[in-house]
């Protein structure tokens, strides 16, 4: 097969991801691991092209579907104690039995740990999810962390400036009080990038703090809103490209909350103007 490029070919992993099995990322780990073949033969070079109309592909012996699928996108509320995996050797719950009815393979985008609950994406785009979990592109994923404490100003201003945990240099795209929710702990609201293991638990410990309590409520500017623990929605286009665009927290953060009682008071004014005015309207899905 010719390795020049030609309209008809594209890169092995590019078409492993479109067929939904996986990101692009993952399909060079398996082609590097020795777990493709290309017309009967073991491939190890990542950038291949192949045909996907002539060639043959195989993922641990079996063969790849030459057409890619439909793509589906859906937002998962994870409950703790889920595995973000679609299958576990040691019998625990995973995300996929949460979708037994669905026809289509599904894959979670990226992970959250098994204590951690909320937004999780699934998809059978690998391309998507690439985009999504891959740090360059800087997708901010939001989370809320109870401490077993407060942390100071100039403790969460570490974290804006970057700390060091296993795996690299991380740091907060955004990170401020939100609510006490007794006088010792304090929820927190952080955003980060970069996707680590167990990243925001261990940017809290650099600090001095023990996480309690994790829950990612936005992807982008995408949040997880009142969709119910262990249940999912399908995302529209318009939802998707709010992945792909800064929460509103991220836009203005000076703005915000340094009059809390003000806007408060705002918004209870606002409410009693509409309940006076209008009939009860149904809130708008952010999906
Ligand atoms: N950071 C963590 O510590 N855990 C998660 O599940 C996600 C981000």
């Amino acid at each position: 097969m010719a390795k020049s490029a030609s309209p008809t070919q594209i890169r092995l992993n590019k078409y492993i991801a479109e067929c939904g099995l996986t990101s692009r990322r993952k399909a060079d780990e398996w082609i590097d691991s020795g777990k493709v073949k290309l017309n009967g033969k073991t491939v190890y070079e990542l950038g291949v092209r192949v045909n996907p109309k002539k060639d043959k592909v195989e993922i641990n012996g079996k063969v790849l579907k030459a057409k890619p699928q439909n793509q589906v996108y859906i937002a998962f509320n994870k409950p703790t104690h889920v595995m973000t995996t679609l299958s576990d050797p040691e019998g625990r719950p995973t995300v996929k039995d949460y979708f037994p009815q669905l026809k289509v393979r599904l894959f979670p985008v990226g992970r959250l740990d098994w204590d951690t609950e909320g937004l999780l994406l699934m998809t059978n785009d690998g391309d998507f999810a690439q985009s999504v979990i891959h740090p360059s592109q800087e997708i901010p994923k939001t989370y809320m962390a109870k401490l077993d404490g407060q942390p100071s100003e100039a403790q969460l201003e570490k974290l804006r400036r970057g700390v060091s945990i296993p795996g690299g240099k991380v740091k907060a795209l955004f990170v401020e009080r939100v609510k006490k929710s007794s006088d010792k702990y304090d929820w927190v609201r952080i955003s980060v990038a970069e996707g680590k293991n167990r990243q925001v638990r261990r940017m809290f410990e650099k600090i001095g703090f023990d996480v309690k309590k994790l829950r990612r409520v936005a992807i982008g500017a995408l949040p997880l809103g009142a969709l119910p623990k262990g249940s999912h929605a399908y995302i529209t286009p318009q939802g998707l490209a709010k992945v792909f665009e800064l929460p509103k927290w991220m836009k203005d953060p000076t703005k915000k909350r340094l009059d809390t009682r003000k806007q408060k008071k705002k918004s209870a004014k606002k409410k009693n103007v509409q309940k006076k005015t209008s009939s009860p309207r149904r809130k708008k899905s952010p999906y």
